[in-house]
Order: structure tokens, then C-alpha cells, then sequence
């Protein structure tokens, strides 16, 4: 990787011509998962089993998918896995009643509701409502506030969500949304091997795409970092934490945006703004929404859309100085990114019991 910096430095200098850095979405999984293991096993070792219960709609065959892909994953890693089925005709009732089961039952330290990605489903639900449908489901999972524990591994129940917001999720014992962690893990690792330099924090970014799977707490944890700075409590790797306090005293212009639809069209009109973000993430699901034209060259482009990229990935060749491809990319970090939610979780979990117990003692 050594020679790829110093090529690099010598692109940055525009003395010759460059290539981009494909992003191997597989390979770094991997090896999270091998340290992922040793610390599931190192919980096994004292008794200790973490396990996640999923709830999935079955008409929906990418949820059924995805739930297969994450069990298989889960039980790699030692993390116990169960899923149910429903239906979208079942009663939200009959769904709340089974998550308030799941809360109460002590073995279980983690609850995902698996998002069904197709549209069509959208009026199919009871009430014809789908926000309000999945609310009323993602807002029953436990949370230390509602119910002394937090089982929320995806990130995804309102209250997550609105700490997240406030930038107090950590303080809450809560973890990021599995996608918006694999982001920044793919962010960290470019840093870690490519340029030790580099910083999204010190940098302009641009989230494209606004939903609460992503874009929305992505862009509110690189909101409270940019202007928090070291006061946002960094328990979340080194490397962070040295980027917060090289943002403290950057001279560089950094700014993040999110854009939906509207956000965009107004930003391609004007096509050098689009140029001014070195740091591009896209989560929208529409095929080749970004051309290489759009964007600066040796800029960082991340896509999340599934299952073809957002990102047309020939034009961007060449320019960009790292890209994500789809598949292979964010994809498999977004699955290993939601078990290291899991031992998140439990880790979190068992240093509030610790801290009760010493409590109770004095
Ligand atoms: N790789 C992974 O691990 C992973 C994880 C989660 C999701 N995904 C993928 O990410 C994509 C988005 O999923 P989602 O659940 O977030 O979808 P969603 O809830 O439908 O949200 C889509 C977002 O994209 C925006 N958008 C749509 N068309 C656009 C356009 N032409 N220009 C700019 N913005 C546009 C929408 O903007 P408005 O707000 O203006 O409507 C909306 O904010 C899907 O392809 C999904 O499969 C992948």
C-alpha cells in the first residue's frame, strides 16, 4: 500500500496521470470478523452469549435475503441469531406484543425489524401508512430509557435516532445505524491505508440521499462532530479521535450536506458545486445517478445504493481517488458493521450492570 501513497502524492501534485482505488468491501469485513470473533469468544469464555432476534416480513423476499445473510454471519462470529416471519397483514398489535417479548426475555441483548427496501410495499401495510406503520414497530424495541436496556443493534427506533441527532447517542449507550457505521469505517480504513492525512472531518461532504438508514444520522454524527469538536465524547477509535482534534485546528473549510432529490437537481444545475465535495456518499437506489463528470477529481465516492450502485462507476475511473464498488462494497461492512453493533451492545450492557453493582455496594 506504501507505493500507492506515494504514487498518489505525486497524482496530488498533478505530475502524473492516476488511478482509482477500488475499495475491497469482502476483504475488510473479513478481517473485522476475525477480531470480531476473538471478542465474542472471549464473552463465551465467561458465560457470556450475545444473540439478536430478528423480526422480518415475508413477502418480501430481500428481507427474507438479508435475514438468511446476516443469521449466517451472526453464527460465524458466535452470535446467536434467531428470526421470525410476518406478515404485512398481521395486526401491528400481534408484532408490538411479540417485541415486548423479545425486550423482556433476558438472553436476548438485540432486536433488528428488517426494513422492507420495496416500494410496492408501501401501501400494503395496515393503514396504508408506511411511516407510521414502521414507527409504531422500530419505537417498541427496548432502550435504556424505556426499558433500562438497549436492544436497538440497527440504530433505527426514534429514540436512537433522536440522540443521535443530539449527539448524546453514545452517552445513551446507543450505537449508529449499521449502514452510517460502515461508511465511516470504509472512511477509516482509506485514512488507516492510503493517506493518514485524510479526514472527513477536515473535508467537504456531500450525503446524498435522506432516509434514517443512513443519510439523516450520518449527516447529524458528522454535524455535531464538525462543530463539537473534541467535546463530542470520541469513544469510538483513535483515528477518530485524532480527526476531531486535527478539525479543531484546521484552517481547511469543511462543511456537511445532505441532499434529497430537490438537493441534488439544484447542485447539478450548478455543476462546479457538485465538484467542491471531496467526499461523496450516495444512497438513493437510482442506477447511475453520478456520473464522473459530476464530481472533482480524487474525490472519494461511496455508494450504498442496492442492488445496482448509484455511482457509474467507468466515468468515475481514473478520477476519483477511491471508490466503493456495488456489489462487494458497503454491502458486507453494513453486515459485519451491524455485529460489531451487537458486542457494542452487550459490551454496553454489561458496564451499566458493573456500574449498578459498584453502586449498590458503596
Ligand atoms: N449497501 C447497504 O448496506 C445498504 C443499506 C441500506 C440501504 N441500501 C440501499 O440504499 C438505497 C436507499 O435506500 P433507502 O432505504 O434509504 O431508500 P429511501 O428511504 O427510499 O430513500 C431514498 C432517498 O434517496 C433520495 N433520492 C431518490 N431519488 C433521488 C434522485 N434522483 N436524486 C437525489 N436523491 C434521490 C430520496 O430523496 P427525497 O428525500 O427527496 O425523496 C430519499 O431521500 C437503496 O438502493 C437501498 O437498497 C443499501
Amino acid at each position: 500500500m506504501r507505493w500507492l501513497c506515494n504514487f498518489r502524492y505525486l497524482v496530488g501534485k498533478g505530475k502524473i496521470d492516476f488511478m482509482t482505488l477500488i475499495f475491497n468491501g469482502e476483504q475488510l469485513a473479513k478481517q473485522k470478523a476475525l477480531k470480531l470473533k476473538q471478542k465474542v469468544l472471549s464473552y463465551h469464555a465467561k458465560g457470556i452469549y450475545p444473540k439478536v432476534a430478528a423480526i422480518f416480513f415475508r413477502e418480501d423476499a430481500a428481507s427474507a435475503l438479508y435475514t438468511t445473510l446476516k443469521k449466517q454471519t451472526a453464527e460465524e462470529l458466535g452470535i446467536a441469531y434467531q428470526a421470525k416471519a410476518f406478515s404485512f397483514t398481521d395486526s401491528v398489535e400481534e408484532i408490538q406484543a411479540y417485541i415486548e417479548e423479545l425486550n423482556a426475555d433476558p438472553s436476548i441483548t438485540g432486536i433488528i425489524i428488517q426494513k422492507p427496501w420495496t416500494r410496492k410495499w408501501l401501501e400494503v401495510v395496515p393503514g396504508g401508512d408506511f411511516a407510521k406503520w414502521w414507527s409504531s414497530l422500530v419505537s417498541h424495541i427496548a432502550t435504556r430509557e424505556s426499558h433500562g436496556v438497549n436492544k436497538d443493534v440497527d440504530g433505527l427506533a426514534p429514540a436512537t435516532l433522536a440522540a443521535i441527532k443530539a449527539g448524546t447517542w453514545m452517552q445513551q449507550s446507543m450505537v449508529l445505524p449499521a449502514t452510517a457505521r460502515a461508511v465511516l469505517s470504509i472512511l477509516k480504513d482509506y485514512r488507516a491505508k492510503v493517506d493518514p492525512n485524510f479526514s472527513y472531518l477536515t473535508e467537504k461532504v456531500l450525503i446524498i440521499g435522506q432516509s434514517d438508514l443512513l443519510g439523516r444520522p450520518l449527516y447529524w454524527h458528522i454535524k455535531n462532530l464538525m462543530q463539537k469538536g473534541a467535546s463530542v465524547p470520541v469513544a469510538f477509535g483513535e483515528a477518530c479521535q485524532i480527526a476531531v482534534e486535527e478539525a479543531q485546528t484546521s484552517d481547511k473549510k469543511c462543511e456537511v450536506k445532505l441532499v434529497g432529490k430537490q438537493g441534488l437537481g439544484e447542485l447539478i444545475e450548478q455543476k462546479k458545486s457538485l465538484r467542491d465535495f471531496r467526499v461523496i456518499i450516495s444512497a438513493t437506489g437510482q442506477k447511475n445517478l453520478l456520473h464522473g463528470d459530476l464530481v472533482a477529481a480524487h474525490s472519494i465516492l461511496i455508494d450504498v445504493g442496492e442492488p445496482q450502485g448509484d455511482i457509474d462507476f467507468p466515468s468515475c475511473l481514473n478520477k476519483a481517488d477511491f471508490i466503493t464498488p456495488v456489489p462487494g462494497g458497503v454491502g458486507p461492512m453494513t453486515v459485519i458493521s451491524l455485529m460489531a453493533n451487537a458486542v457494542d451492545l452487550l459490551k454496553n450492557s454489561l458496564l451499566e450492570l458493573k456500574k449498578q453493582t459498584e453502586g449498590s455496594n458503596d
